[in-house]
């Protein structure tokens, strides 16, 4: 558990100040030790100090703070990888990645950000591989000790043994671990290569072993859709809590002749809601259309995210490529406010068709990544939607 000061207090040195009812509170030399502790999360505060500065409000677990809003930012490290994907759409050729210390200017940018926006935040560290990156553990200490709160996640394909830095990094911040599987061993291996299937198996096995949360993310193809029955069963014999589905997007070759119909998308949901019911491993995915089995799928999109890729372009979302600028001198501020795309997206109702003006908008709003794929416009329906099909 990780703590940090109410965003109602200033620390004046000597004292803290509660700007919301203008008291003071004296610090010793207990309170500035557990106040200089915070920002490792290294050991959570406990003690009278701690339970006095949480009696008064001044200490805030960032989770009980419902109210404030989540900025999601997925940074991918590099496009190297050890897997060759068939669906993958990093399937370009390597790319010139931002440095490392670029790297740590995003996160400062991005803290800044937060802040300014009165946000807290969340970074998938991912890639490409980004157990392959060397400085994986830096990045995310670096991203927790900003003063402000980052949840950090990382997104493997689970083949890639965890080294002790690496392992010791994630447990000291409890950062979220999703490993991918696309199926049941056969179908996963033609996916991803042969014997990966045990790897990434043995590698979510090894994630759980030291306390770690660790989610599965499942990419929905023709090869895999009927597959999903006998991988919920493998997942809940490991110990899985939390599966996502998504869907595929057809980006790079051969890849459209792997999307479903909107007709086979619609039962693939609707068997995954009859699969969850009796299970306490969460199936129901939150992306677009999962609001016709209760889930909302509002995709978030121009309103909390931002993906930054391997070559340091800012894009509205990985599967969506298109840039928004330039990570080595353009910040957070001027892409998300600046971007006359980002503006569109926000004006739904005016811009994007069907999907901004379907009864549905709110809870779902459709793929734009999808549509983009498809169509090359991210402003044309959703293109695995039944609804908008008939439109
Ligand atoms: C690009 S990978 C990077 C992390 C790691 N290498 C992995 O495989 O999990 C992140 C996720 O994107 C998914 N993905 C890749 N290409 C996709 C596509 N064309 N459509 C939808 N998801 C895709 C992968 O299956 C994986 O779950
Ligand atoms: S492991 Fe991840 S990044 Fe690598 S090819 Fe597969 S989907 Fe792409
Ligand atoms: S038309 Fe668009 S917003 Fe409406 S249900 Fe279909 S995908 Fe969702």
């Amino acid at each position: 558990m990780s703590y940090r000061l109410s965003r109602d207090v200033i620390d004046l040195g000597q004292h803290l100040m509660n700007t919301r009812t203008g008291e003071l509170y004296e610090v010793d030399e207990c309170g500035r030790t557990l106040l200089s502790n915070l920002p490792t999360g290294e050991n959570p505060p406990e003690g009278e100090v701690f339970d006095f500065m949480r009696t008064e409000g001044l200490l805030v677990d960032p989770s009980e703070q419902k109210d404030r809003g989540k900025f999601l930012l997925q940074l991918h490290v590099l496009n190297a990888c050890n897997l060759k994907c068939r669906h993958c759409y990093d399937w370009k050729n390597p790319t010139v990645t931002l440095t490392y210390e670029q790297e740590l200017t995003v996160l400062d940018n991005f803290a800044d950000f937060l802040k300014k926006m009165e946000m807290d935040g969340e970074i998938s560290f991912t890639g490409g591989e980004p157990l392959l990156y060397d400085h994986l553990s830096e990045l995310i200490d670096y991203a927790k000790s900003q003063d402000v709160f980052i949840k950090p996640y990382v997104l493997t394909n689970g083949t890639v043994p965890p080294n002790t830095k690496i392992l010791e990094c994630l447990i000291r911040h409890q950062a979220g671990v999703q490993i991918s599987i696309d199926g049941t061993e056969a179908i996963h291996d033609e996916i991803r290569g042969t014997g990966n299937y045990r790897k990434s198996i043995a590698g979510i096995k090894k994630f759980l072993s030291v306390g770690l949360k660790v989610s599965v993310h499942y990419v929905i193809m023709r090869r895999n859709a009927k597959a999903i029955p006998e991988f919920i069963e493998a997942m809940e014999d490991i110990g899985i809590e939390r599966v996502n589905f998504s869907c595929l997007v057809p980006i790079g070759p051969g890849a459209q002749e792997e999307m479903l119909t909107p007709s086979e998308n619609r039962e693939v949901i609707e068997n995954v809601a009859l699969l969850q019911r009796g299970r306490s491993i969460s199936l129901l995915s939150t992306r677009p259309l999962w609001y016709t089995v209760g889930s909302s799928g509002f995709c978030p999109v121009g309103y909390n995210t931002l993906t930054i890729d391997a070559a340091g372009q800012f894009m509205p979302c990985r599967r969506l490529p298109i840039s928004l600028g330039d990570a080595r001198h353009d910040t957070f501020f001027r892409v998300w406010f600046g971007s006359e795309f980002l503006q569109k997206i926000r004006e739904r109702e005016k811009y994007v068709q069907i999907c901004g003006t379907c009864p549905q908008a709110d809870v779902c709003g459709g793929c734009r990544a999808l549509a983009y794929a498809v169509t090359g416009d991210a402003f044309a329906p959703d293109p695995s939607c039944l609804l908008a099909c008939k439109m």
